[in-house]
């Protein structure tokens, strides 16, 4: 049978549509780099620092690995795992470098926003830092490691999932005093001065005078989520507040802490009841976490409230901003009038409530079968190989292309 050619194009097509990865599968940076030994210190750390589900939450992310020996270098600062997270996260950029983006870098240098800047932590109340400047050496010469240098250069390329995740080996860690500096422990931070100096006075002059102060700060070296009214929102419920028994107030401050660390990419990644630091016994005080795109939505059976900004996501503990008082059903009726809580009933959905549960665990999204690199990589020359030749190239060039789009 005589193929049309159009037709032929067509049946390359459907098969280049098989041959790559589903489209429901994520990938994950632990078995991507779980198949190259001489980084296992770094993807070691990736885990330990809680990063690694942060860049298999992203869909457009680069990984810059740095070599058992790269890694070595940097164990011997004896940073703090904070600093450490710190530094990795300056080595993962918010955007897709694979081998060929970066040769087409002409003048070969490029500059990334990191997760580094994402998190908050970095110094300033912005929370900008200098992006780290990518030197792709090209392929054709040895990796440009010229002694007394101290700018990382691209080595090869490791893993190329376009657009999705590109994992590429860079010569050295990244320099950056910023992010290598010495970050509070956890229990030395100021949860209350924090929130004040952002926006959230009331609500933590509010904690100060109530025994939830101490319940937070407890629970900082577990970790901690904590959600904080902004100042006009919490000084307007202030007369719904001061109506409150004693027991209800310190419930209701409660109900605004989650006893484990939640940064904002796994609230995204989990939509579903969340236990508080007010979840006792009988009483839920849970509420569900829902996204809608980028928002990220604490609903209530009274209100639905927005995060709408982060003050701190610093492992292990993360504070946001959020535009409504949440009200748990346990205090407040449909109507927004404090009553006195009755008996709560067993609520369906919610999970068995202990003292302090944890919240479900993030969906865990199908892991990606890895494959066989080859199959899906580009070269380190930036250029795709497969064995049906130039044409089958061309094609595949200009339907990931349209992936771009
Ligand atoms: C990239 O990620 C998106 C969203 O998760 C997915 O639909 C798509 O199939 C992925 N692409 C590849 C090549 O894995
Ligand atoms: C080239 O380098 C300069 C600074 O050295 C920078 O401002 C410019 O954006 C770079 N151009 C590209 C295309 O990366
Ligand atoms: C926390 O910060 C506030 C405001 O900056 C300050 O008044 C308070 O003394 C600090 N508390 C501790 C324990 O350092
Ligand atoms: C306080 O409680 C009383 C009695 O339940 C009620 O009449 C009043 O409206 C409440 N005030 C506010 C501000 O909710
Ligand atoms: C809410 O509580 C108030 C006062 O206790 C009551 O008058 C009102 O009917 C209640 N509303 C609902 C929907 O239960
Ligand atoms: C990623 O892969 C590692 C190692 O294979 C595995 O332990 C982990 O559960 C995987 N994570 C997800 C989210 O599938
Ligand atoms: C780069 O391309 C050249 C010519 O196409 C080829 O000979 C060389 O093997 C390639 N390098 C790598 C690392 O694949």
């Amino acid at each position: 049978m005589q193929l049309h050619p159009a037709m032929t194009g067509t049946a390359i097509l459907s098969l280049l549509l098989v041959l790559l990865p589903s489209a429901t599968e994520a990938h994950n940076i632990t078995r991507i780099l779980a198949k190259f030994p001489e980084f296992s210190t770094f993807n070691h750390y990736l885990t330990v620092t809680h990063l690694a589900p942060e860049i298999n939450s992203r869909e457009t992310i680069t990984v810059c690995a740095v070599d058992n020996a790269a890694m070595s270098d940097l164990l011997s600062k004896h940073l703090s795992i904070y600093a450490l997270k710190n530094v990795l996260s300056l080595h993962i950029l918010l955007d897709y470098f694979g081998a060929k983006k970066l040769h087409q870098i002409t003048n070969g240098t490029a500059l990334a926003a990191t997760m580094f800047q994402a998190t908050g932590s970095a110094p300033g109340s912005s929370g900008f830092v200098t992006s780290p400047i990518l030197k792709a050496a090209r392929s054709d010469s040895a990796p440009r490691t010229t002694p007394g240098t101290t700018t990382a250069v691209f080595v090869k390329s490791l893993q190329e999932i376009p657009y999705n995740i590109s994992v590429i080996q860079i010569s050295k860690i990244l320099p950056s005093a910023e992010a290598e500096a010495p970050t509070p422990g956890p229990s030395e931070l100021n949860l209350t001065g924090l929130m004040s100096a952002h926006g959230c006075k009331v609500f933590a002059d509010t904690l100060l005078a109530s025994d939830a102060e101490k319940t937070f700060q407890d629970n900082i070296d577990g970790g901690l989520t904590v959600f904080c009214p902004l100042d006009d929102i919490f000084k307007s419920f202030s007369p719904k507040y001061k109506n409150l028994t004693a027991d209800q107030k310190l419930s209701l401050l409660e109900y605004h802490g989650v006893p484990v660390y939640q940064s904002l990419s796994m609230l995204k990644s989990n939509n579903g009841p969340m236990n508080t630091l007010a979840t006792d016994g009988a009483n839920n005080f849970d509420f569900t976490v829902q996204n809608n795109g980028e928002e990220v939505t604490l609903k209530t059976k009274i209100v639905t409230a927005k995060i709408t900004g982060t003050l701190l996501d610093e492992q292990p503990v993360a504070v946001y901003t959020i535009d409504k008082v949440l009200l748990p059903k346990e205090l407040f009726n449909a109507t927004e009038a404090p009553t006195p809580a009755p008996a709560p009933a067993p609520v369906a959905e919610a999970p068995k409530a202990k003292k302090h549960p944890s919240p479900p665990a993030p969906d865990s999204p199908a892991a990606a079968p890895d494959g066989d690199a080859a199959d899906q990589t580009a070269d380190s020359n930036g250029s795709f190989r497969f064995n049906g030749g130039r044409f089958v190239a061309v094609v595949l060039s200009l339907w990931l292309g349209l992936l771009l789009l």
